[in-house]
Formats: C-alpha cells, sequence, structure tokens
C-alpha cells in the first residue's frame, strides 16, 4: 500500500519534485545551521581560488538532502554530476565516472553507505589525492595503475551515517545532519511552492498542512499538491481550511500527521507496557520490513519523543500512551 505520509520517494514525484526545488540558498527554507556554514565555506573557497571541500549530509529521507547538494553546485557555479551508490555495481563504473569530471565538479553520490566495499576503496584516494588505484589482473601478477583526475568536490547522501565505513567518513571535511523542519518553515515552504504551482492558498490551510506533515517537506508538497486537487474540484480560488481538513480526513492524515501505520506502531509499544520491543519482533507484528521501520517510522517519533531506543529495545514514552489515550499513571 502506498502511504500519502511516506516520507520515500513515490517514483512518479521525480520530475514534479524538481520543479519544486529551491535554487539558492533564499529559496532553501530552514537548517539554519548548516547553511551558515555552508556559506562560509562557499565564499571562502571562492576567494581562495579553492574547491570545496568533500561534503557529508545525512538524514532522514525527504528533509533536503540532494536539494541542498544542487544548491551547493548553484552557489558555487559549478556542474554537478549525480549518481547513487546503488548503481554503480562494478569498479570500472566509479572509474568511467570519476575520470569524466571536469575540473571543480561536484559528484553527488546518494545512498552512499551502499557502496561495495572494493568501490569504496577507490574512493578514498579519489577523494584524498584526485587519483585513482586501478588493479589490473590478480594474483601475483597484478598491477597497480595511478590516473590522475581533475579536482572535484564529491557531496554524499545518506539516511544511515552508521552503516558509513569509518575510513570513508573520515575523507570527508564537513558532515551535516540534516533536521526534522519546525511548522513555520514548512508553511514557508508550502505557500512557495503553492506559488510555483499557481494556485493560491489560505494562511490557515497552509498551517495545517505544515502541521500533519512530519517535520518533512517532501511530505508538505505531496499533501499540497493532492489538496489542490480537492480545491479545484470545489472551484475554489484560493485553498480553503475547510477544503484542507476535508482533504486530510479523505486521505487518512491524522491531526499529528501519523497515518495507520505509525499509529500500529506506538500501540505496539504501549500494548508492551514498557517491555522493550526488539526490531525484529516489530517487524514481524507489523508485517513490514525493518529498514522501513529504522528509516521512514521512526526517526520522527525518536525525535518528537514518542519513542525511546534503549540497548534493549523500543519502549513508549507517556507522551505515546497520552496520544492513543492510554492510562499510564502504573507506568510514569
Ligand atoms: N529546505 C527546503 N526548502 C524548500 N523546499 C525543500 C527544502 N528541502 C526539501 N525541499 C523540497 O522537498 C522535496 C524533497 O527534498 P529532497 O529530494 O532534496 O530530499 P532528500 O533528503 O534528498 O530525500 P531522499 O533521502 O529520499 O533522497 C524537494 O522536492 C524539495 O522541493
Ligand atoms: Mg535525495
Amino acid at each position: 500500500m502506498q502511504r500519502i505520509v511516506e516520507v520515500e520517494k513515490i517514483s512518479f514525484e521525480e520530475k514534479e519534485e524538481s520543479s519544486l526545488r529551491p535554487q539558492n540558498f533564499n529559496e532553501y527554507i530552514g537548517q539554519k545551521n548548516i547553511k551558515k556554514n555552508l556559506h562560509i565555506a562557499i565564499s571562502a573557497s571562492k576567494k581562495r581560488g579553492e574547491f570545496l571541500d568533500h561534503i557529508l549530509l545525512f538524514g532522514p529521507p525527504g528533509l533536503g538532502k540532494t536539494t541542498l547538494s544542487f544548491v551547493i553546485a548553484n552557489e558555487m557555479n559549478t556542474n554537478i554530476k549525480v549518481t547513487s551508490a546503488p548503481m554503480i555495481e562494478k569498479s570500472g563504473d566509479l572509474a568511467a565516472i570519476l575520470t569524466n569530471l571536469n575540473k571543480g565538479d561536484i559528484l553527488f553520490i546518494d545512498e552512499i553507505h551502499r557502496l561495495g566495499s572494493n568501490i569504496e576503496e577507490i574512493l578514498y584516494s579519489a577523494m584524498e589525492d584526485f587519483r585513482l588505484d586501478i588493479i589490473i589482473g590478480s594474483g601475483p601478477a597484478a598491477q597497480t595503475i595511478k590516473v590522475d583526475i581533475e579536482k572535484f568536490t564529491l557531496i554524499g547522501a545518506t539516511t544511515r551515517a552508521g552503516m558509513l565505513s569509518n575510513p570513508l567518513r573520515d575523507r570527508f571535511g564537513m558532515t551535516f545532519r540534516m533536521q526534522f523542519y519546525e511548522q513555520g518553515e514548512l508553511s514557508k515552504i508550502i505557500n512557495l511552492a503553492a506559488k510555483k504551482l499557481n494556485k493560491s492558498i489560505m494562511q490557515d490551510s497552509s498551517d495545517e498542512i505544515a502541521k500533519r506533515s512530519r517535520g518533512t517537506p517532501r511530505i508538505a508538497l505531496r499533501l499540497l499538491k493532492r489538496i489542490r486537487d480537492f480545491s479545484e474540484y470545489y472551484d475554489e480560488d484560493s485553498i480553503s481550511i475547510d477544503t484542507t481538513l476535508k482533504a486530510l480526513n479523505e486521505l487518512k492524515v491524522d491531526a499529528n500527521g501519523f497515518d495507520e501505520l505509525d499509529l500500529a506502531f506506538l500501540d505496539l509499544l504501549v500494548k508492551a507496557r514498557g517491555k522493550p520491543l526488539g526490531l525484529s519482533t516489530i517487524s514481524a507484528s507489523l508485517s513490514e520490513d525493518e529498514r522501513t521501520i529504522e528509516d521512514v517510522i521512526e526517526p520522527y517519533l525518536l525525535a518528537n519523543n514518542y519513542v525511546e531506543r534503549t540497548s534493549k529495545g523500543r519502549i513508549a514514552t507517556k507522551k505515546a500512551y497520552d496520544l492513543l489515550g492510554i492510562a499510564n499513571n502504573d507506568l510514569f
């Protein structure tokens, strides 16, 4: 089943998403700290006429890692080449990408935690010395050829910083952790997107959508587009709060932006009454794979203190019991 509040990209969204992507720091809302640091790094490197250090962006899906990489390229006035780790199957694939880079290009590798270890090793010398060490043949007859490549900036994006090997992580000069967005920031993103979509929206409507987007721009934009359909169906000039509430109800997104799967997850933990549940138990009970639970469902619930992760497993907090309206005086 496709969830409307799914944070991962739905394939048809790719093209539409790029049309709503902010182009520069001004349009890129929120992530203040990251923006400030990047702004300084970019200005300094431009002044010195040098290239930007390699950058690692990590955080849950839909928070704007890809978008930020394009903004960085724009601000640096450089080209950006985009690829993703699962597409780099052989070391030759990566060698081809690297030798085709022009001076100062940005190479964006999405899901960088999924690179194979033999491929990662090629990246080490490329990042550090802008050189490829290619091994030809095997056994005692194996030979290493060194090939120089142009200086470039690698931007790696990952939802799982913990899955990156230390040597790879250490080669990034800057590492930034993306934060969930505040409501006010999401309202701004929604208003800007509505403008680009040529659809007017009332402020209380954008605030309501923002409140239910789980801190995630991708969800906010997806809800906006669906609600716009409802609004056009009712021949509204401007998206009203009535239509917004009706549509959200229809789409089964509750007041906190949770859908059935989020609630089932919380319900499971609450019913355990303080006994920590392991990932595999949760996965089996919900019939969802572990990756979905860790990457998609949990991050927002952890960041907002509905759930705690202990060494023994996950437990529900008082906030979760209160949300589900279940008595907890004996527990807290
Ligand atoms: N700071 C922002 N300001 C305005 N719009 C944003 C911002 N961040 C993200 N968006 C919008 O949200 C959408 C999703 O962002 P993006 O694709 O960059 O997320 P991501 O972190 O790369 O996700 P994934 O991990 O799934 O690749 C984009 O289409 C973009 O328009
Ligand atoms: Mg992305």
